[in-house]
């Protein structure tokens, strides 16, 4: 029996006629007196089919053996449901099956979970299980919208001239700064591929090779830690353009950030995106990808901690840290001293601050806490005044090193637009982050470590600082930041050897050991490298925000777990000591 329609098909309209169905026993339900309801499901949908006594007895007697995730094919007449029974929940639902055909296409073993259920069961069990977790409706809908994401990104860029162009999986090391994951070579013993951390050498040299727009919907690999939106194996939306300055790579983007925002949410972007220099979004939000769906920006006062008789602060603002806090509106109610002091310990634990100061702002917007009695009240009016306090705000401050007031005040600033509800679900916030520090100190190595990758350009005003004061040097560097998210991030790259040399001399990276790591890249920037620069946007991270989810695994069909692990297949696993002897490969752990 070939079916005639999908399960999310039938309407009212087709009524009278004849249909054949097949999918998956969604449920059954057996009232007795020969009467027996099945909900048919297939990724279209779900329809009702009815086993009656005009069903006859051979097929009656055979929908008495169904049971879930059976798979079945079943013909009859389509028709209106009785009145008062129809399903306006359900697309179909105005119609069912009339059965007079069945045929049994496989059976199902008892499942460890009902895809149809509206409970969820554990992700351990949704993991190993991944076929039947993937039958929920949920998860058809998301790789329905990651595929239609997908296509849209494809379509633009196609639009736009971009080529798709592979390239390759085994390769060498690439320089994205997490660990690599490594292949050993069989015909080179001893010797190993890595797998791509990204395209990023292959993209510039597709540009010196006179592809001036590539685009590839690219795999990734990462052995790094992972958490809620990472995973060791990820796909990106990755380009490269020649001929282009930053404005040009953001000027693109922002296009697909509308189009993408119209076509799957209906929401119009005004264009272009807003944009913030790196160093305003930390001194306004402490993070250089910000949530910028609501407000509660950091605030300074240190000028005013260091008139304070509060030793905690003045001493601080004396020593040249900062003293920074925010106002979190009408929040004093919400969260008690025993709230408060899990809040300090978060900061004190995760982030390494010292403390908290806390105020409650009372009627009259005088400051209360147990703190408060070590500032004279002038000063206490000083700081509600700077903190734009209303009466039911609570007032928060850390004293710190700018660094530590960026990461504690920026989980608190996380946490309270979750806890308190700072915006509406369904918005949509997309913006740039710009001008980012061509180096971060590494004080465990002591040696400047690239804030991107060691291919970024500074910006040309900068260049001179290069030699002179590497700290304060800017890339040509811009993040996508999608409500608090990095949703992708690129930059415009050297195409000058000379400029090159002097980066990779600051990243301690000496000329051999570039010419080991880069030498074919830096080769080919030596015949005829056009400027150029380019993005790579994650697509499971756009797929996670586009769909309002907050698991990455559940964009993606076949995720590891947060122990890289895949539950289904139990990859990673062991090797035949065959494969290890023809790599020759000795292992030191036993298996
Ligand atoms: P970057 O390392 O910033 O840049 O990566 C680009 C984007 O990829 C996504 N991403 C991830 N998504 C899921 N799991 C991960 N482990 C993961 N790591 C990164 C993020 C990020 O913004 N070659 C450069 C791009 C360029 O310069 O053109 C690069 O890979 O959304
Ligand atoms: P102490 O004088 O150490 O008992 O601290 C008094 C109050 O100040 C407590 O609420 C501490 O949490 C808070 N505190 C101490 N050090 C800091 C700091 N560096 N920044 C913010 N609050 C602090």
């Amino acid at each position: 029996m070939i079916r005639s329609h999908t399960c999310g098909e039938l309407r009212l309209e087709n009524a009278g006629h004849q249909a054949t169905l097949c999918g998956w026993v969604d449920s059954y339900r057996d009232h007795g007196g020969g009467l027996l309801f099945v909900d048919l499901r297939d990724r279209y949908g779900k329809t009702q089919v009815v086993f009656n006594p005009e069903s006859g007895p051979q097929v009656q007697e055979l929908a008495k053996t169904l049971r879930s995730e059976f798979v079945i094919a079943v013909r009859g007449t389509v028709a209106r449901r009785p009145e008062g029974t129809a399903n306006r929940e359900l697309p179909t639902g105005e119609i069912e099956l009339r059965a007079n055909h069945l045929e049994v296409l496989n059976a199902c073993a008892t499942p460890p979970f009902q895809p149809g259920a509206m409970e969820l069961p554990g992700e351990d069990l949704r993991l190993k299980y991944r076929y039947l977790d993937l039958r929920r409706p949920d998860m058809q809908r998301t790789l329905v919208l990651r595929h239609r994401m997908i296509k849209a990104m494809r379509d633009y860029f196609d639009e736009h001239d971009f080529l798709e162009v592979e390239t390759p999986m085994l390769g060498r090391s690439t320089p994205e700064g997490a660990r690599d994951y490594l292949v050993p070579s069989r015909v080179h013993p001893g010797s190993f591929y890595a797998l791509p951390q990204s395209p990023q050498l292959y993209k510039q040299i597709l540009m010196v090779a006179g592809y001036d727009r590539y685009v590839q919907v690219a795999r990734c690999f990462r052995d790094e830690d992972l958490r809620a939106d990472r995973q060791p194996e990820f796909t990106q939306l990755d380009l490269e353009m020649s001929f282009v300055n930053a404005d040009d790579v953001m000027g693109i983007i922002d296009g697909l950030v509308a189009r993408l925002a119209r076509q799957i949410l209906g929401l119009e972007l005004a264009l272009p995106l807003p944009r913030m220099t790196y160093d305003e979004a930390m001194e306004r939000y402490g993070h250089d990808a910000p949530d910028l769906r609501f407000g509660m920006e950091l605030i300074d006062a240190t000028d005013l901690a260091r008139e304070a008789e509060f030793r905690v602060f003045r001493e601080a603002a004396e020593a040249g840290l900062r003293v920074r806090g925010i106002n979190a509106r009408q929040a004093a109610a919400r969260y008690s001293r025993k709230g408060i002091d899990e809040l300090t310990e978060l900061v004190k634990q995760s982030f390494g601050a010292k403390g908290l100061v806390w105020f409650k702002v009372e009627e009259g917007r005088t400051l209360a806490s147990p703190t408060a009695k070590n500032f004279a009240p002038p000063l206490l009016a000083r700081i509600a005044e700077r903190m734009e306090a209303e009466p039911g705000d609570l007032l928060l401050f850390v004293a710190d090193s700018f660094e530590v007031t960026c990461k504690a005040l920026y989980a608190l600033r996380k946490r309270f637009g979750e806890e308190l509800k700072l915006y509406p679900p369904g918005t949509m916030h997309c913006s740039w982050v710009v001008e980012f520090p061509m180096f971060a100190w590494d004080a465990e190595e002591n040696v400047w470590a690239a804030m991107h990758h060691p291919f970024t350009a500074p910006r040309p005003q900068d260049l001179a600082m290069l030699a002179s004061e590497p700290g304060k040097c800017r890339a040509q560097a811009y993040d996508l930041v999608i409500n608090g998210s990095e949703a992708g991030g690129g930059t415009i790259r050297i195409h000058d050897n000379q400029v090159q040399q002097q980066v990779f001399s600051l990243l301690g990276i000496d000329p051999s050991h570039a010419r080991q790591r880069f030498g074919f890249l830096l080769d080919a920037l030596q015949y005829g490298a056009p400027p150029h620069g380019g993005i790579a946007l994650g697509i499971d991270r756009w797929v996670m925000l586009f769909g309002g989810l907050d698991n990455i695994r559940d964009c993606i069909a076949f995720p590891k777990t947060q122990k890289a692990t895949d539950l289904m297949t139990e990859a990673p696993g062991p090797v035949d000591a065959r494969q290890l002897r023809e790599l020759r490969i000795k292992t030191d752990k036993a298996t």
